[in-house]
C-alpha cells in the first residue's frame, strides 16, 4: 500500500541555530531525570539512538535510522510509505484485527476521516471539550493546597480518559477507558518488539484490543477508528503530561508557566524536549533517499522524532525557544500529522496553569517498564516552598 503525500515546506534551519544553546536545560536536572524513562523502557534502543544521532541518517541492515530534521520531514512527506507493512503502527493494527484506522490509510478514505475529526479536534471542538478536563484537574490537584502529595500519572490517565470519552461521545468510565487504551498499546508494542516472543503475546494483544472495543460500545463500523483515537490520545497524554510537569518543576520554569504570554511557548518547548511519541516506525514502499542515504523499497524506517525536534540539543527554554517548524516535528508532518496537537497543547497549558499556585516539586518518580511509550509509572509531586 504505497502513499506519496504532498511535499511540505523545508526545514531550513538545523536546530543549532542562533539562540539555541547546546546542551541541557538551565539546571540539567530535568533532562537527567527524563533520561530514566527511556533507559527503563527501551535501554538498548535508546543507547543505539544516542550512539548514532550525530549521523543525519544511516543504514543498519534493512533498517534506516533517520535523525536529521529535514530527512525526517522528507521521509514523512516525500517518500512513498507502506502504511500496512509489518512493524509499522498501521501494520500492527492490521495484525490485531483493527483495520480501517487512519494510520494505515491513504487517499480519499483517509481524507474523509480526517475531515470528520476536524470538528472534534479543531478550535471549537477543543473549546467544547475543555471543561471536561479542567474539572478533573480542579478535583484531583486540590490536595496540593493542603500540603498533600499527588501522583500525576493517574491524574493524566483520568484526564485523557474523560476527554477521549467526550470526544467519541461514549459513556465509558474514564479510568477504565484509559486503562484499556494503555493495555492495548502496551501489549501491541510488546508483540512488535524484535526477538523471540513468549507464547500468547499476540493473543494478549488481540484480547486487549477486543476489551477496548467492548468498553467503547460503538457500532462495528466505527470501532476501529474509535479505538485507535482512544489509544493515540490516552497513551501520548499519560506519557507526555507527567514528563513535561516533572521537567518544568526540575528546571524551575514556573515563572514562565505563570505568565499567560509565555505559557504557550513553554508548552511547545516542553513538548519538544519530551517528544512523547519519540520514534515513528514506518516502511518504505519505493526507493528514495533520506539525508543522502539511499532507501530501498521494503526498508524499515525508524524516524526519530525526538532528535528531529532537537530534544537532545537544548532547552526547554521559553526565552529562546526552538523555531516552531522544528518544535512541531514531534507531531509528525504531512497528511498524517497528528490531528490531536491542538488538544494536547491545550491540556498541557491548563495543567501547568492549575499547578502554578503550588509551584510543585517532584517528590518521587518511578519509570514505567511496560508502557508502549516511555513515561512514568508514578510521578508524585508536592507543593514547593
Ligand atoms: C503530546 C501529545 C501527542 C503527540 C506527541 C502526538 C504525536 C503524534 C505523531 C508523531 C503522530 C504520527 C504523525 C505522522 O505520521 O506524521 C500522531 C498521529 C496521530 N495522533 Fe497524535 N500525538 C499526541 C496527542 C494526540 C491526541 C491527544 C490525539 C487525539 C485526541 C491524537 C490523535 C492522533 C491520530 C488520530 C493520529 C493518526 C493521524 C493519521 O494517521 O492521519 N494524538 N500523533
Amino acid at each position: 500500500m504505497a502513499e506519496r503525500p504532498a511535499a511540505a515546506a523545508p526545514v531550513d534551519a538545523a536546530p543549532t541555530g542562533a539562540g539555541w544553546p547546546a546542551g541541557g536545560g538551565r539546571s540539567g536536572r530535568g533532562r537527567r531525570r527524563d533520561r530514566r524513562v527511556y533507559l527503563r523502557r527501551y535501554p538498548l534502543l535508546f543507547t543505539l539512538l544516542v550512539a548514532t544521532r550525530h549521523r543525519p541518517a544511516l543504514r543498519l541492515g534493512r533498517t534506516v535510522l533517520v535523525h536529521d530534521p529535514q530527512a525526517y520531514l522528507d521521509a514523512l512527506t516525500r517518500l512513498p510509505l507502506d502504511r500496512a507493512a509489518a512493524g509499522t503502527v498501521g501494520g500492527t493494527a492490521h495484525r490485531l484485527g483493527a483495520d480501517g484506522l487512519l494510520f494505515d490509510q491513504e487517499g480519499p478514505e483517509h481524507r474523509r476521516l480526517r475531515r470528520a475529526l476536524h470538528d472534534g479536534l479543531g478550535p471549537a471542538g477543543v473549546a467544547k471539550l475543555r471543561p471536561v478536563w479542567t474539572a478533573v484537574l480542579r478535583r484531583r490537584l486540590a490536595p496540593l493546597a493542603a500540603g498533600e502529595p499527588v501522583d500525576l500519572v493517574p491524574v493524566a490517565a483520568e484526564l485523557a480518559g474523560v476527554t477521549a470519552a467526550a470526544l467519541l461521545g461514549v459513556d465509558a468510565d474514564p479510568t477504565a477507558l484509559a486503562a484499556a487504551a494503555r493495555r492495548a498499546a502496551a501489549t501491541a508494542a510488546a508483540a512488535q518488539l524484535p526477538g523471540p516472543h513468549p507464547p500468547g503475546r499476540s493473543r494478549a494483544a488481540r484480547r486487549a484490543v477486543a476489551d477496548l472495543t467492548a468498553l467503547l460500545g460503538v457500532p462495528p463500523d466505527a470501532a476501529g477508528l474509535a479505538g485507535m483515537l482512544a489509544v493515540a490520545a490516552v497513551n501520548t497524554t499519560v506519557s507526555g503530561l507527567p514528563r513535561a510537569v516533572a521537567w518544568c518543576a526540575d528546571d524551575r520554569l514556573w515563572d514562565a508557566a505563570a505568565d499567560p504570554a509565555r505559557r504557550d511557548t513553554l508548552v511547545d518547548e516542553l513538548l519538544r524536549v519530551t517528544a512523547p511519541s519519540p520514534l515513528l516506525p514506518r516502511a518504505a514502499a519505493a526507493a528514495g533517499t533520506a539525508a543522502g542515504c539511499p532507501v530501498r523499497a521494503g526498508d524499515r524506517l525508524l524516524l526519530v522524532a525526538r532528535h528531529a525536534a532537537g530534544a537532545h540539543r537544548a532547552g526547554p527554554d521559553p526565552a529562546a525557544p526552538a523555531p516552531p517548524r522544528i518544535a512541531r516535528l514531534v507531531f509528525g508532518a504531512g497528511p498524517h500529522s497528528c490531528p490531536g496537537a491542538r488538544l494536547a497543547r491545550a491540556q498541557l497549558a491548563d495543567t501547568l496553569a492549575a499547578l502554578v499556585p503550588h509551584r510543585p516539586v517532584v517528590a518521587r518518580a518511578r519509570a514505567d517498564g511496560r508502557a508502549a511509550l516511555p513515561g512514568w509509572a508514578r510521578l508524585v509531586i508536592r507543593a514547593g516552598t
